[in-house]
């Protein structure tokens, strides 16, 4: 109607409009030189109570149990308190990293580039080696700072909620070992003894039932090439006492007992994941349960995280973390470049070929996040 501003509409109309599909096409560095990883300083720790309440104690806090011979891993699952299965937010993480800066941690006095859960950081940073799983996440701007949300379809979520009761064992086989091999208090022995079991039906070693709202988070602050990173996870327990730091924290995972070469094959790609996710948070050791189809531990080995490369180097199944934090810097940088205006999901785009992966990156018509300014792409992997 002649006014210039009419084809410029208001943001929330911006929104909703469909402008065309941009998609874009990134691709896996081949190899070079790894960008530094600055080592991750905790900001600060939270917990989650039974209630899946937030606060910031530290009363959620485990630490690291000697697994009694053969723990049975099927132990408890009738007694399991189970946290509905809801789309990952960072709303919490947000509430840690505001506490911290009220508190004005030393460790945010430069600014923070880019913030997210260590589970979508690990999905991205290993990226280059996933053969199988495609998955979505939302990349949210709000003046210079990226938030990272990993995306769930509401059929992603529907499979989460209706998983069959087999696959939901094995989950439950992975939450149980976390009660063999942690107690409420430190260990009064070095190294740590096998728990006293807390209720007259359970076996040598369990430390109670187990409820999966109850965990114990760090935030740590990092760097990955030019990129301040805020990462908050899960930490299972810590050996020995609690310092505030990183260097006393465990990350406890179960696998199948390696029966042939196929079997360690497997085993060693499955370590990227081991490795990646305890990197990002500075995590020094993994305490692995091995465990039979039936759920015995019949062996528990304990991985150096910062060693773990070297064992899988020059295999043809192996991986290379310096790929891995090379992809990981272009891909922000991509990022940093690239949202600051809306676009539409495009088409997925093209990967690299070689991994039979493909990247589509672009903006998201609807609005998810609650922040009025925050520019919003949907990236799909
Ligand atoms: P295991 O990995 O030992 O089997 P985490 O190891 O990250 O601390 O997670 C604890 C347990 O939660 C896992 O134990 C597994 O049982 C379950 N779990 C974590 N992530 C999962 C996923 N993406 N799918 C299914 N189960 C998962
Ligand atoms: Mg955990
Ligand atoms: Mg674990």
């Amino acid at each position: 109607d002649g006014d210039p501003d009419s084809e410029r509409p208001s943001t929330k109309q911006r929104r909703r409009s469909p402008t065309p599909p941009q998609a874009y096409a990134l691709t896996y560095p081949a190899a070079g030189a790894a960008p530094a990883f600055q080592q991750p300083t905790q900001i600060i720790s939270f917990s989650y109570t039974p209630a899946r309440e937030l606060e910031f104690t530290d009363s959620a806090l485990r630490f690291l149990a000697s697994p009694p011979p053969r723990a049975q891993l099927t132990h408890g699952y009738d007694s399991w308190v189970r946290r509905p299965e809801t789309r990952p937010r960072i709303d919490g993480l947000l509430r840690a990293l505001s506490a911290a800066r009220a508190k004005r941690h030393p460790a945010l006095a430069n600014g923070v580039g880019a913030v997210g859960w260590r589970g979508v950081l690990t999905r991205i940073l290993t990226a280059p080696y996933e053969e199988r799983d495609g998955w979505d996440m939302n990349v949210m701007r709000v003046n210079d700072v990226l938030y990272f949300e990993e995306h769930l379809t509401e059929e992603k979520l529907r499979e989460k909620d209706d998983i069959p009761p087999r696959q939901r064992l094995q989950t439950y086989m992975g939450y149980a070992f976390e009660s063999y091999c942690t107690s409420a208090t430190p260990s009064s022995s070095n190294p740590p003894g096998v728990n006293v079991p807390q209720g007259p039906g359970d076996p040598p070693g369990w430390s109670g039932d187990v409820d999966t709202n109850v965990q114990w988070c760090s935030v740590v602050r990092t760097k990955l090439g030019e990129t301040r990173l805020v990462i908050g996870g899960e930490v299972d327990c810590v050996r020995g006492k609690y310092t505030s730091k990183t260097d006393t924290f465990v990350e406890l995972k179960t696998s199948m007992v390696i029966r042939n070469p196929q079997d360690e094959m497997r085993f060693e790609k499955k370590l990227l994941k081991f490795y990646m996710q305890s990197f990002l948070l500075g995590v020094p050791e993994i305490l692995v349960g091995f465990r039979t189809p039936g759920g015995e531990v019949t062996t528990t080995q304990t991985f150096r995280t910062v060693e773990i490369p070297r064992l899988v180097r020059g295999k043809a199944h192996g991986w290379d973390p310096g790929r891995c934090l090379a992809w990981g810097e272009a891909f922000l940088e991509f990022l940093k470049k690239h949202v600051r205006v809306r676009r539409e999901l495009g088409d997925r785009g093209e990967g690299t070929g070689e991994e039979r992966h493909e990247n589509g990156v672009g903006g998201k018509g609807e609005d998810e996040t609650t922040h009025p300014d925050a520019v919003v792409w949907r990236v799909t992997f």
